[in-house]
């Protein structure tokens, strides 16, 4: 879908809905789609576009849900981005401060810049019956539609968390803060934060966290003192532990599986700066690309190698390795509240083939761990499947892996780590420790 003017380019809600189409209806991924959107508009309108993207991606049941009720037929073809264009305006007239007169006035001429004229007068009359018969008030009609997850993933998270589920539902739809991983090699984590509290930006600590400042609130990251000097780099809490739970020692060589963008890779060498090596391995060469910015933009050096995680016969070349970091290919339940496309881009027979790809990687790397070496794996997901009934069954057919049991384990019939989203502010992760025992 094109937008030909310049003036009609320039349409925030137009961009919206161009957007929200692309991910719904093409598949595409926020991360690829909504920069190019928010390019040609000023620094307060990019964060605009985004919330009211992300708005309609967390709160898409609900907005389906009033949309059956004023839409007679879906729209279909050329006419379906005005779909997501009605359901930007119950975004903004049900979660937003924006006046009912601009929501309404602004959604309805965004018409003209989809090019599609035609639905001016069915757009204009959906908004205004939306705000004379209150349909924002109506209750969701059940827990999926209110908790904003497809039901697919609903019902997976319903059979998967008995205890707590209703508080993960809130916690997945809360937004997440902003987390900082200070350099050290470059500044220590105090110097950092009074360089931050000079600029008067608004931070917290985390007790668990020693590299980490949270924001307060969100910001241009480039803007922040010492972007350019490497002095941290934005990094949730929970990937913040990769480092701490692998340990790293001096003189050893380090395997980091699925290294892009390398978030990983640069905080284990600032953790351990004696290590002998750490190879960072990624399948695909442009992401493998983001390794190398972020290694320079940090000061750090590391081997990048371009390969597949499960045909280690293909890319490596040291016969053994004291640690290995895997941090898998993953379904990215974890972190769905810092990127809500996540939820609608996934479909349920994803995951099958994510936990067979788990699998074939563990099952080759495994070889490639010294005896007495340790593996690391860690997913953002919150699924079952793919985090403690994986390492259980990893356990299971391997007879010389052992479960590290000082690592803090979640019990013996669930081995890992599970936090889920919200816990301590930090995004939804797993990690297990496995231990090679000759
Ligand atoms: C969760 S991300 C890794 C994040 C990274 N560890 C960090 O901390 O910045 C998973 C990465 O694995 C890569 N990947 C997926 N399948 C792979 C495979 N078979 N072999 C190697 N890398 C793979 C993806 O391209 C993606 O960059």
């Amino acid at each position: 879908m094109k937008i030909k003017s310049k003036a009609n380019y320039l349409n925030l809600r137009a961009d919206a809905a161009k957007v929200l189409h692309q991910i719904l209806e093409e598949g595409q991924s926020a991360r690829e789609c909504l920069p190019i959107a928010q390019l040609p508009h000023k620094e307060q309108d990019k964060a605009w576009l985004q919330e009211m993207v992300y708005g309609v991606l967390r709160n898409l049941p609900i907005l389906q849900f009033w949309l059956r009720q004023l839409l007679d037929k879906p729209l279909k073809n050329r006419f379906k981005v005005v779909e997501h264009l009605i359901m930007l305006g119950f975004y903004q007239l049900a979660f937003s401060r924006v006046s009912q007169h601009a929501a309404v006035s602004e959604t309805v001429a965004a018409c003209q810049p989809l090019n599609t004229l035609a639905m001016k007068g069915l757009v204009n009359a959906i908004l205004r019956t939306f705000i004379r018969e209150e349909i924002s008030k109506q209750e969701a009609p059940n827990e999926q539609i209110a908790s904003g997850l497809p039901k697919w993933l609903f019902k997976k998270l319903e059979a998967g968390y008995q205890n707590g589920f209703s508080e993960l539902l809130t916690n997945m739809q809360v937004k997440a803060p902003i987390w900082l991983r200070v350099n050290t090699r470059k500044i220590s984590q105090a110097h950092y934060a009074k360089a931050l509290e000079k600029a008067d930006i608004g931070f917290s600590h985390s007790p668990e966290h020693p590299e980490a400042l949270i924001l307060s609130k969100g910001h241009d990251i480039t803007n922040l003192p010492g972007f350019d000097s490497g002095w941290f780099a934005v990094q949730d809490g929970a990937a913040q532990l990769a480092a701490h739970y692998l340990k790293p020692k001096q003189g050893e060589t380090i395997l980091d599986c699925c290294a892009a963008p390398g978030g990983k890779t640069c905080h284990i060498i600032e953790f351990q700066p004696d290590i002998a090596k750490i190879i960072a391995l990624e399948i695909d060469n442009r992401r493998a690309a983001k390794i190398e910015e972020n290694l320079v933009r940090l000061g750090h050096n590391a081997s990048i190698v371009v390969g597949d995680a499960s045909t280690p016969e293909k890319w490596s070349e040291e016969e053994f390795y004291d640690r290995v970091l895997l941090d898998a290919p993953c379904s990215a339940t974890g972190i769905i509240r810092r990127h809500p496309d996540i939820k609608w881009l996934r479909k349920a027979k994803d995951i099958d083939v994510l936990v067979e790809l788990q699998k074939k990687i563990l099952d080759a790397i495994w070889p490639l761990i010294k005896p007495g070496g340790t593996l690391l794996y860690a997913t953002c997901s919150i699924l079952p499947e793919e985090n403690h009934l994986q390492i259980h069954n990893f356990l299971s057919r391997t007879t010389d892996a052992l479960l590290d049991d000082t690592f803090d384990n979640d019990s013996l019939d669930k081995p890992g780590k599970q936090i889920l989203p919200g816990y301590h502010q930090m995004d939804g992760f797993y990690y297990a420790r496995l231990l090679k025992s000759h």
